[in-house]
């Protein structure tokens, strides 16, 4: 079997490949590729994931390369974790909007908008180069804004699954505080990538026993001091957030509080340099301890299970995906990119069937869909006035003073990468 990864050259591959080590048995990499157009960087990656393999002694070829036809010559599944502008343009991102008063992150409201007009036409050129060499390969795309990235793959015919650690990271978060093994926890998970909403926790399977209010019970000060959320709201929306929904319900508070503290992007930069560091000591042969303080926690193992159920070779049965709607969620178009529990077999994802969504959650999932269709219309299509109606769409911005405002910004500060711009 051998695979591709596109942004090889990234801090997180060491997380990667180590999770390619452990879990051999579920997927038996024969090669792994790892692709970047950053050649120093892939030389201290590459070499790290080589001594990662050594030492635990994988049988596995790895080759680095900064040609991409190359590179996924061959690829039973392509995996794609690249960020058009490295952190410098997500710096941007996370600081323009907030002098508009509004949220300034890399996946959600206008600077999420900004990382898809960015990042868009990059994936599709990409996953283009794959389909001409490799017509049955996978794309599994950890790209983000992976909604709007995995529905324009989707849109343009790739086979293609969007994939997010947010579900892995309660579930294995779950388990801890239930005391059982990752395995037996599925998770009624709902909603748009870094949208969603964990609505049961069940044991056993899809149909088992929902633990959630148990859970709430007993262990819902953790699950709110984790999410930054008052215990109380916890209680009272009766589901577990993820922590990209602090943005809606705390809106506020958040922009008070990033003003006040370097971004995240700067953060990130500073570990990366570190990171870098040291992976070309020639004694490390393991990921370090620093790279657990990025957000990608199980990414790895998330990515081992889905590219094994998707390659035929194992791997749980159900797992959360980001694929198309057809009906899941009756009150979205059938070709929206959702995020929920899927049946995955070599075929591709097939959602379970979703209850009735309460129209709490579901109001901010169609508002948010909306957004998503006109953000992927302006991503490809550009044009000053489609970023306006995007943002006008967005729940975050509404206003026609504020969407101006930072269609101005957005535009002005991503002009070196949007071509019509
Ligand atoms: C989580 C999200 C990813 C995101 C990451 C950011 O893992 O699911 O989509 O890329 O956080 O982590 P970072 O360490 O870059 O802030
Ligand atoms: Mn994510």
């Amino acid at each position: 079997m051998k695979l591709t990864v596109v942004g090889g050259g990234s801090t997180y591959t060491p997380e990667l490949i180590d999770g390619f080590a452990r879990l051999r048995d579920t997927l038996p990499v024969e090669e792994l590729v790892l692709v970047d157009p950053a050649a120093e960087r892939l030389e201290l990656v590459g070499g790290l994931a080589h001594r990662i393999f050594a030492r635990q002694g994988h049988p596995g070829r790895i080759v680095t390369t900064s040609d991409l036809d190359a590179g996924v010559e061959g690829a039973d599944a392509v995996l794609l974790q690249l960020r058009v502008g490295g952190q410098a343009a997500r710096e941007q991102d996370e600081t323009w909007p907030l002098e508009c008063g509004c949220v300034g992150q890399e996946t959600t409201g206008a600077g999420g908008l900004a990382k898809a007009l960015r990042t868009v036409p990059v994936v599709l050129d990409i996953a283009e180069r794959v389909r001409r060499t490799n017509p049955d390969a996978w794309i599994i795309d950890f790209t983000n804004p992976v909604g709007i990235v995995t529905r324009a793959l989707l849109q343009a015919g790739h086979k293609a699954v969007g994939l997010c650690n947010v579900a892995i990271g309660f579930q294995r978060k779950f388990a801890g505080l239930l005391g059982v093994s990752p395995a037996d926890v599925h998770l009624d998970h709902v909603g748009l990538n870094h949208l969603t909403w964990e609505t049961g926790v069940r044991l056993g399977g899809p149909t088992g026993e929902d633990v959630l209010p148990r859970l709430l019970a007993e262990h819902g000060g953790t699950v709110a001091e984790d999410l930054r959320l008052p215990r109380t709201l916890v209680e009272r929306l009766g589901v577990v957030p993820s922590y990209y929904l602090r943005y809606f319900y705390a809106h506020d508070e958040v922009v008070r509080e990033l003003r006040t503290k370097p971004s995240r992007a700067a953060e990130v930069a500073e570990m990366e340099r570190r990171l870098l560091a040291m992976y070309g000591d020639p004694a490390l042969d393991e990921k370090p301890e620093l790279l657990a303080k990025r957000g990608g926690a199980y990414y790895s193992e998330a990515a081992v299970d889905l590219a094994a159920a998707l390659l035929g070779g194992g791997g749980s049965p159900y797992q959360v995906v980001n694929t198309h709607n057809r009906g899941t969620l009756p009150f979205l178009p059938d070709d929206a990119v959702i995020e929920v529990q899927a049946a995955v077999g070599a075929k591709g994802p097939a959602p379970l069937p979703v209850p009735s969504v309460d129209p709490l959650h579901a109001g901010l999932v169609a508002n948010v869909t909306a957004y998503e269709d006109l953000a992927l219309d302006a991503a490809l299509r550009g044009g000053r006035d489609r970023v306006f109606r995007a943002l006008l769409a967005h729940p975050l911005v509404g206003q026609y003073a504020l969407a101006d405002a930072l269609t101005d910004q957005l535009i002005a500060h991503n002009r070196e990468h949007l071509a019509w711009a």
